[in-house]
């Protein structure tokens, strides 16, 4: 069994209502031989991340960078888990109001400093949520769990 660890921040209502349709994707009953472990990104650590098989990040752009609980979560990590997890495939979605560079900047760099392997493309979520949006963190989720098992 493979393991996909989801690590969130998302106490706003649009974030939550992401989060649930991602965990709706990664939680697919087509997808066999996956199971979805769900931390908040202030409750997660080193233990979860080095027994998962690869992650899924989530949360806000707020002040131009990651949202800070983010950032704590790989703070706390990043050295416990740097030698360990090399390679492993990761998929995120950000959620901003119009303006995710910086977020999106923050993550690839600390990613690549972790030497994490995207399994897609880092997916940003303006506004909304929309249909469409709900249904693109869907895929995502979907997609990143089923690429556990190819
Ligand atoms: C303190 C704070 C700072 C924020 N900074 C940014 C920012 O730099 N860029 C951006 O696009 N959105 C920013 N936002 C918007 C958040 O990304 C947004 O509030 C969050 O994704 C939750 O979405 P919601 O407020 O629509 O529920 C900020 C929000 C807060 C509360």
């Amino acid at each position: 069994m493979k393991r996909l660890l989801v690590v969130h921040h998302t106490v706003s209502p649009a974030t939550h209502a992401l989060h649930l349709a991602t965990l709706e994707g990664a939680r697919d009953p087509a997808i066999e031989g996956v199971e979805v472990h769900v931390r908040a990104a202030l409750n997660a650590g080193p233990v979860d991340v080095l027994e998962a098989d690869g992650y899924l990040l989530a949360g806000p752009v707020n002040l131009g960078y990651l949202a800070g609980a983010l950032k704590h979560f790989f703070d706390q990590i990043y050295y416990p888990c740097l030698e360990e997890t090399v390679g492993r495939p990761f998929g995120a979605w950000l959620h901003a109001n119009n303006d995710a560079t910086g977020g999106l900047r923050a993550l690839d760099a600390i990613t690549a400093g972790l030497k994490w392997r995207p399994a897609q493309a880092p997916l940003v979520v303006y506004g909304g949520p929309t249909t469409e949006n709900l249904a693109a963190v869907r895929e995502l989720g979907a997609a990143v769990a089923a690429g556990l098992v190819l």
